[in-house]
């Protein structure tokens, strides 16, 4: 469909025609700028924007509701292979996320011993003592945790399940890049314990199907107005690319 609108536009319109379409607009530059620089607020500044805010940086204040359905709509549209999008968010407020740190809790207490993260009964209970002290104090702060899902796929044409798990990465990207844009907001991506992550209570809890599968939490607080983002990103670090191309490099 969009290939059909292209066409039509490049072999029907003007380009005075295509310039002033939606198209048109969206694909040139309305201000100056010369080629390799972009205009503030365009996409590039929306990534190098984008980072994690870590519980540290939280602050006692209740996010929006309407923030989190901004987050959930520019989730929406991340790209998905197949019928229908893989990812499901189960959006837990203040008790639902003190219900599944319990669950969290309850889960290592019955598992502890099968799971080999503690040695002695003595340093299970100091950890089990420290991430209760968490649920009021380091995740006291956070108004919502978003519980990422990949919703499995049912059918023998489905697509493999990485395919699932890159597409729901890609929503929680576009959540992230959305969190950017709202002054105030912190937000990252935790793993979560990854035993009660994965464990059958966490599957019920989340009311998710046998083959689906939790990737963490998506993590939504309000932000010190303090918090000093330092994030730098090098290419000597941060990017392994392999060009092969023809002529010089420019
Ligand atoms: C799939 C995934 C899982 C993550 N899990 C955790 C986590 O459990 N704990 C944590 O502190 N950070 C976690 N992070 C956040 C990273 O620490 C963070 O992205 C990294 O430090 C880079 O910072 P930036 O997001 O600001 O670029 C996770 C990130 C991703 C993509």
């Amino acid at each position: 469909m969009v290939f059909a609108y292209v066409y039509e536009l490049l072999c029907k319109t003007s380009w005075t025609d295509y310039l002033r379409s939606p198209l048109g607009s969206f694909m040139s530059s309305p201000s100056k700028v010369s080629e390799g620089e972009e205009p503030e607020g365009t996409l590039f500044a929306a990534c190098t924007a984008r980072r994690s805010v870590f519980p540290r940086s939280y602050v006692k204040r209740d996010v929006p509701r309407a923030v989190v359905d901004r987050l959930l709509s520019a989730a929406m549209y991340a790209p998905y292979h197949g019928p229908k999008p893989p990812w499901r968010f189960v959006v837990l407020g203040r008790q639902a996320m003190v219900d599944m740190q319990r669950l969290t809790l309850s889960f290592y207490d019955e598992n502890w011993r099968d799971l080999g993260k503690h040695s002695t009964e003595y340093e299970y209970q100091r950890w089990r003592s420290k991430t209760e002290e968490e649920i009021t104090g380091r995740w006291g702060p956070v108004s919502y945790m978003i519980a990422i899902v990949v919703k499995r796929q049912a059918g023998s044409k489905r697509v493999p399940m990485w395919e699932e798990i890159c597409a729901t990465a890609c929503a929680v990207q576009n959540m992230h890049l959305q969190a950017s844009r709202h002054p105030g907001l912190a937000c990252y991506w935790s793993s979560w314990h990854a035993a009660a992550r994965d464990s059958e209570d966490m599957a019920e809890y989340l009311g998710m199907g046998s083959e689906d599968q939790c990737l963490g939490f998506f993590i939504v607080a309000a932000c010190d107005p303090t918090f000093n983002p330092r994030r730098c990103r090098y290419p000597e670090v941060h990017l392994d690319t392999d060009w092969r191309v023809d002529g010089p490099k420019s």
